[in-house]
């Protein structure tokens, strides 16, 4: 019998020799990433997220906005045209977790950042259909009546740092009145706005 068929006529042996093999592909792509100042170190003018912002991205994570958006410009002629320059990893050194999403149902919003007034958010996010008739993007009027939790974002705060995003003290113990009085809806219009840039 060759070599080859008796590879092919074994099932396991087969499975254990192709799981080595897709290991050692795997390995070599993945582990280098690891080691890589760009995908370890923030690109120019990346920060950490304003205690506004996070509030506000913690309201996109829990309504659920990757469902129909990325925040993920690929390196083609095309999404770069439409949505500017494709993203790097060092944008995304402070997300946890990342948003990137692949289903587009609505357009990528990795640089939608001052690309529309927040007034126009507002209104959007309230009722997106009196903004853009055709849209079937769901309605989130809660969102104005339902406050930041102060407590909440310190706590959260804390738990970035302890993974490693580097907040100072001042900047959380500062944090608490930055959302004092706040909306959700201020919150997530203060993470759109800011979501691509600072980081081209
Ligand atoms: C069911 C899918 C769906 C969900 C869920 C959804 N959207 Fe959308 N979104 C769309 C579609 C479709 C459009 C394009 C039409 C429009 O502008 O309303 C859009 C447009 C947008 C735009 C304008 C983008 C641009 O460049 O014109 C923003 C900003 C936005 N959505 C934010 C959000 C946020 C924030 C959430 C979560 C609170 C969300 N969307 C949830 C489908 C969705």
């Amino acid at each position: 019998m060759a070599f080859h068929e008796k590879i092919e006529t074994r099932n396991w042996l087969m499975i254990v020799l192709v799981t080595i093999v897709v290991s050692i592909g795997g390995i070599v792509e993945i582990v280098p990433l690891f080691f890589q100042r760009t995908t370890t170190q923030p690109a120019p003018g990346v920060e950490p997220y304003g205690v506004l912002e996070l509030a506000g991205r913690d309201v996109y994570i829990r309504e659920g906005c990757y469902n129909c958006h990325s925040q993920m410009i690929r390196s083609l002629r095309s999404e770069t045209l439409r949505y500017g320059p494709y993203s790097v990893a060092g944008e995304f050194v402070y997300d946890h977790p990342f948003q990137w999403g692949s289903k587009r149902t609505g357009p990528d919003l990795a640089r939608v950042g001052g690309r529309y007034s927040d007034e126009w958010h507002r209104q959007h996010l309230i009722a997106p259909r009196e903004l853009v008739v055709q849209s079937n993007m769901p309605a989130y009027p809660w969102l104005e009546k339902a406050p930041v939790d102060p407590a909440k974002m310190v706590r959260h705060l804390h738990a970035l740092k302890a993974i490693g995003v580097p907040y100072t003290d001042e900047q959380i113990e500062a944090a608490p009145e930055l959302v004092e009085g706040k909306t959700e809806l201020d919150a997530l219009v203060a993470y759109l706005q800011g979501l691509g840039v600072t980081r081209h």
